[in-house]
Order: C-alpha cells, then structure tokens, then sequence
C-alpha cells in the first residue's frame, strides 16, 4: 500500500519529463528525456508514476514482449524511500503483466546494489545470471549486473 497523500498511475511519453527529473535524482549516469521518448517509440512500453500530490516521488518503466517482459528502469526519490513505495510499483507492474498474458519478467540490476536486489528477492525475483563488466561508471570504471527473473504463472 502507499503512504497516505500518494497516487499511483500509468503515464505515457507526454510525461516523459517527470520520469526524467526523477531518473536525474536517482542515478549517477542518468538518462536524458530522449532516452524516455526512445522507450516510447517502442511498441507496448508502460510506466507508472507514484505523486505525492502533483509532485512526482518514483516511477517504473517496463517492456511487454509477447509472454515476456523487462523492467527498463526503476527509482524513488532518496526523501521517499523505505515506505514501500517501489514495493507497490512493482506489485502494480505484476498485476498488469499477469492481464497481459506475460509468463516471465527479467531485469538487470548492479551487483551491489542491495536495497535493489532486497527488493526484488522480496518480489519474489531470483538470480539467473550475471553479466560481466556490464555497467559503466562515473569513473569509467566497469562493474557486473545480476539479471533476475520471475515466472508469473
Ligand atoms: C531500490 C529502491 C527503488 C527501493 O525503493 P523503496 O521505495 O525505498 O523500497 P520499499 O520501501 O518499497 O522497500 C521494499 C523492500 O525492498 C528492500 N529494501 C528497500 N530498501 C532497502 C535498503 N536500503 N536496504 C535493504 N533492503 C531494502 C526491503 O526488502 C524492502 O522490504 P521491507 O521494507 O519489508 O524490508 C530505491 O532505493 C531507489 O530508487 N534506489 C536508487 C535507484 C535504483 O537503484 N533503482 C533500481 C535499479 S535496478
């Protein structure tokens, strides 16, 4: 459940611009709006936006492939963090791909990153691989990703 005052909704490219200001805050390499209106351009690519009001707190982006889906990013603002807020998007994501026929949901996430990885586990997620020196660094620098995944029917 979300936190009092908080809304969740689907959003499309036209809001492009709230999934960015929230993916600048979120990540030390960020993406740009072009890289959401890109995602969008991509036949059956959804996001969902969390609000505090009409201030944007979190959102989701993910990818429905025939009985497949990705989560393309995932991020809650630092101030609204540990309120189970990414617990729900995630949970809303589930329920949406169980109407759309999806059988198996994947993502890749830095190894390291625990409050992630803590994250999925509990979202019923397991590692099925590990892709090497997959994510590039501020400083150049070249770290894994753990790719999860979870069968939904
Ligand atoms: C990962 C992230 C989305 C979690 O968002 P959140 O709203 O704080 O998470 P929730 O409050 O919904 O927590 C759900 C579960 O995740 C795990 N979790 C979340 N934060 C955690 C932390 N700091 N340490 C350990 N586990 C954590 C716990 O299992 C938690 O369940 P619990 O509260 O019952 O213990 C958030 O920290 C974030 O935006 N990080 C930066 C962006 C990022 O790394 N995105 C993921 C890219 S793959």
């Amino acid at each position: 459940m979300l936190p009092e005052n908080f809304t969740i909704r689907p959003v499309t490219e036209a809001e492009a611009d709230k999934l960015t200001k929230i993916h600048v805050e979120c990540f030390p390499r960020y993406w740009n709006r072009e890289v959401f209106t890109d995602f969008f351009s991509v036949k059956d690519t959804f996001a969902f936006l969390v609000e505090e009001g009409n201030e944007p707190a979190a959102m989701l982006v993910y990818r429905v492939a025939f009985d497949q889906a990705e989560i393309l990013t995932l991020a809650v603002l630092p101030s609204y963090r540990g309120q189970g807020i990414a617990a729900k998007l995630v949970d809303d994501m589930l329920e949406k791909c169980k109407v759309l026929g999806v059988e198996k949901l994947f993502l890749e996430v830095e190894v390291g990153n625990e409050p992630a990885i803590k994250l999925y586990e509990t979202s019923g997620f397991q590692h099925i691989n590990r892709r090497k020196l997959y994510y590039q660094q501020l400083d150049g620098s070249l770290t894994d990703a753990l790719v999860m995944m979870r069968k939904l029917s």
